[in-house]
């Protein structure tokens, strides 16, 4: 009897709704999820959406844009390629184009949908066709409590005060990549901010699952989702690409594809031609797994031995990654030669979701962060790369310049700016279960950390 009061109780309770479910994001028949990326190695921007699997066209509207709610008048109509979807229960259909013949440098206004089922508009800044200064935002792991916590972050860098031309996403844009709910929150968390501003996303090992074989896939969301550049090597397109901006190319270099196959994975061949023939100023590889790692017992040795002799040998500037949910930032520079010219590039590890591990207190690093939430401001010209990461409260917690003139580069750090003392200690919930030998381990760790800085100075 009792049992079965139970379980009466249990299914009345689902059937009103009292035990929590995920939230869900089901497509209906208006546009969502509308996202910008970059279409090519140009830069070509492109446009995603989806609708319920009932709307079997998808139409862009767009048009030169100013102040004068006529500029629809000379809206052009173009067509876009249809990807079904079908799996775990959502039936959708992805809409995309690639926008190649607008003009560089120009505001277009765009409106995405069909019929009488359309998007709001739109406003873009096509790039330039030269060198140019532009601004960028890079966020580490997302993944986790996107609606709930990683909302703030991604807002709070878009109102920071500086309009910026694109967003990097370093890999872990959700915890479980086949799942559409959590796509839905990264969406939620973002919204329109996604519509006006392009995105350059590289996958992690969290947008990857196992298949009934047991081979590790990508999730077949990342495809419809993001029009990415298909300059990458055959099976890694559209994770696997490179984006010429304003006089720096942008490489997104996919680790977890390479980790599932690593003796035949294209990657480094690819990878190496890219960076070979390359006639941009400035390189920027963004990544998944780092090539240094900030979180403790972490260390990817196979992938620094691979990828550091190629940064190095081509004169990448800046390599952005994720994965160790603790901030970590160094140029693998010998001591002593801070602020003098360097030929590596500069690793930053960061997180911008609210999951964090304990900090490494690496020897490469030169700033570090435990427990803090943070995005990365990083402005672009012909001469200077300037970088800088905020917490999500919006103070400074690092910031250095790069400087290349003459065929010289030179390394600025300028850590000493920050608002913030160095957060160090681990983050509480290690706190709260370490006992005395894990505090004597951390101890010696952050002395070491320390004296090398120390030292540095
Ligand atoms: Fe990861």
């Amino acid at each position: 009897m009792r049992i079965s009061k139970t379980i009466a109780l249990l299914l009345s309770c689902i059937l009103t709704g009292y035990i929590a479910t995920a939230q869900e994001f089901l497509p209906t028949e208006y546009p969502d999820r509308i996202i910008l990326t970059f279409g090519d190695a140009d830069a070509n921007l492109a446009v995603t959406w989806r609708t319920d699997g009932s709307v079997s066209e998808g139409i862009v509207e767009i048009a030169k844009a100013d102040g004068n709610p006529d500029f629809v008048r000379d809206k052009k109509s173009y067509k876009a390629k249809i990807t079904p979807y079908d799996e775990a229960g959502v039936k959708a259909n992805y809409f995309s184009l690639v926008m190649d013949d607008l003009e560089p440098n120009t505001l277009y206004a765009y409106r995405v949908g069909s019929e009488e089922r359309w998007s709001e508009w739109f406003q873009t800044t096509t790039p330039s066709d030269e060198v140019a200064p532009f601004s960028f935002l890079y966020f580490g792991d997302a993944q986790n409590d996107l609606k709930s916590m990683w909302s703030r972050t991604i807002r709070q860098a878009n109102l920071h005060g500086k309009k910026v031309n694109f967003m990097i996403h370093a890999g872990d844009l959700v915890n479980r990549g086949v799942n559409d709910n959590e796509w839905g929150e990264w969406f939620y968390a973002g919204g329109w901010l996604y519509g006006m501003i392009p995105s350059i996303a590289t996958p992690g090992n969290h947008e990857y699952y196992k298949d009934e074989n047991d081979n590790r896939k990508l999730t077949p969301l990342w495809q419809p989702t993001f029009e990415n550049p298909m300059n990458g090597p055959k099976g890694l397109k559209e994770s696997v690409y490179f984006v010429d901006y304003q006089g720096c190319r942008f490489i997104s270099f996919n680790t977890q594809g390479l980790f599932a196959d690593p003796e035949n994975s294209p990657q480094p061949k690819w990878l190496d031609s890219v960076l070979a023939n390359n006639d941009q100023k400035w390189t920027i590889v963004t990544m998944h797994h780092p090539v240094y790692s900030s979180g403790y017992g972490r260390d990817n040795e196979e992938l620094r031995n691979l990828l550091k002799p190629m940064f190095e040998k081509y004169d990448v500037d800046l390599v952005l990654q994720g994965h160790d949910h603790a901030y970590g930032r160094g140029g693998n520079v010998p001591v002593g030669l801070k602020n003098r010219n360097i030929d590596g590039p500069v690793y930053v590890v960061s997180v911008s979701g609210p999951k964090m591990y304990n900090l490494s207190l690496g020897d490469w690093m030169d700033r570090g962060a435990a427990s803090r939430q943070l995005y990365q401001l990083i402005d672009v010209s012909a001469d200077t790369i300037h970088y800088a990461s905020y917490t999500t409260s919006g103070e400074l917690y690092d910031e250095f310049e790069l400087i290349k003139r003459d065929h010289q580069k030179l390394f600025i750090d300028h850590a000493a700016n920050a608002e913030l003392e160095e957060a160090l200690y681990p983050p509480m919930r290690y706190q709260e279960r370490f006992e005395d030998k894990d505090w004597k381990e951390f101890n010696d760790r952050l002395k070491e950390y320390k004296a090398k800085k120390s030292q540095d100075q």
